[in-house]
């Protein structure tokens, strides 16, 4: 019995949402309840133009997209301030058994040095050539959960209490690799990678605050409090950290800024997808899991909603986003322009069988619907006009999978990840 109570706990627990939450409609899990909706046409203009050439969408039509995102869903954010500097923490070539090369470097988003700042942390290939190309993605819990290495340093910053070894919001000792089987970094240096990684919670805590603690109020203007409607919430923060991690590595030389695959997993997903559309230096960018306001389509209100994750989530999208709340096919854009926004660049779209919750088949369709900007940029497109069996990777320029299992990174996640970035940001260099 107490087995069972206990099992039934830590079911509880592990689910990443409860299905049903007091004042919230049950979620959708029927196709055939999914409502009839309309796409917005990726290369037609609000004015109804419809563009035809590479230039006519990168003169109009993208910036278009892009401000349109800005506006009703992440909200602007501003450009770094000119103090912001770089200030190398810690290193060594003899980290990981002699295999690797590791770095830990702050970056100072202001000349102050009391802060806000974020933690790199670095790991490249010991005998790789040099630049090597890097995966960069922001962790959930701190950078010393991706790994048990001592040397990591351990986060003095707020985490949520129920990540391990967390107690009384700070980590303890026992917090060190907690993290490590989303975070298979010494396959990756095998495969010629390196691995970087950042606090999401050094750029703003992952909690609604009304926008006081984090990046944010360094931008606020005279008598400001909190960012305006169409400004940035805290997944475009979290994007725009990943952007000042991208400016550290061009001053790097053992790092290749122009081979940076950015990634995440679930609401870190949404924002590499955010972070590789604002900022074309990212050479590729891979979504995992990332479901709503990620990869999959809002107006298919299939699991989470607009509405539900507006409610859950106050603070990650911008004011405006609440707007749509209910209201999907008043939406000016759906997910498919944001992958689209990336274009011709490479993006892998990742799903997982279990992971309802964040609608893989709306994870496919907006990965295909990114297609026709694709192709008008002769770069190619997504090689499967269905979504493909599980675990049987799609690798072309818009590549897709589905992995079987639970809404999870995995290191089979990231095999599949390093095969296409073999493909697409290797081969072309090398
Ligand atoms: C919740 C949320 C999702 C998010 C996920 C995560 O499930 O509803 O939108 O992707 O958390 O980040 O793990």
């Amino acid at each position: 019995m107490r087995l069972v109570c206990r099992l039934l706990f830590i079911g509880v627990l592990g689910m990443v949402v409860p299905a049903v939450a007091v004042g919230q409609p049950q979620a959708n899990y029927d196709e055939s309840k999914v409502p009839d909706y309309t796409l917005p046409d990726p290369l037609v203009t609000r004015s109804r133009e419809k563009v035809t050439t590479a230039r006519e969408w990168f003169a109009k039509r993208r910036p278009e997209v892009l401000g349109l995102f800005e506006e009703h869903v992440y909200g602007r954010a501003p450009e770094p301030l000119e103090g912001m500097r770089f200030m190398r923490l810690e290193s060594s070539a003899k980290a990981l058994d002699g295999k690797a090369v590791r770095k830990q470097v702050r970056v100072l988003f202001s000349a102050e040095e009391s802060g806000p700042a974020m933690d790199l942390l670095i790991y490249l290939p010991k005998d790789a050539p040099r630049p090597v190309p890097v995966f960069l993605g922001l962790n959930f819990n701190g950078n010393h959960s991706v790994h048990a290495d001592p040397a990591i340093l351990l986060s003095t910053k707020w985490i949520r209490d129920r990540a391990p070894g967390v107690e009384k919001n700070r980590a303890t000792e026992a917090a060190r690799g907690t993290a490590s089987s989303r975070w298979p970094i010494e396959a990756m240096l095998q495969r010629g990678y390196g691995v970087a990684t950042a606090y999401s919670g050094d750029i703003d805590p992952d909690f609604h605050d009304g926008f006081e603690n984090g990046v944010h109020p360094l931008f606020y203007g005279e008598g400001q409090t909190k960012p305006a409607d169409d400004e940035w919430g805290t997944i475009a923060a979290w994007a725009w950290g990943l952007s000042r991690a991208l400016d550290y590595f061009e001053t790097d030389d053992d790092i290749d800024q122009r081979r940076v695959a950015v990634l995440g997993h679930s609401r870190l997903g949404k924002t590499a997808l955010w972070a590789g559309a604002r900022d074309p230096r990212f050479a590729l960018v891979i979504s995992n899991n990332s479901g709503c306001g990620g990869a999959a389509l809002s107006r298919r209100a299939f699991g989470e909603t607009v509405e539900r994750i507006n409610t859950s989530f106050p603070h990650w999208f911008c004011g405006n986003f609440k707007k749509y709340n209910g209201r999907e096919g008043e939406l000016p854009v759906d997910q498919h322009q944001l992958i689209a926004l990336i274009a011709p660049r490479p993006v892998f779209v990742s799903s997982a069988t279990e992971d309802r919750w964040a609608d893989p088949r709306g994870e496919f369709l907006a990965a295909k619907g990114a297609e026709p900007v694709y192709r008008l940029l002769e770069a190619g497109g997504l090689d499967a006009d269905e979504p493909p069996p599980p675990d049987e990777p799609v690798l072309s320029r818009i590549g897709y999978w589905i992995r079987t299992g639970p809404h999870d990174i995995t290191a089979a996640d990231w095999q599949v990840f390093a095969d296409f970035a073999d493909k697409h940001m290797r081969a072309a260099d090398e």
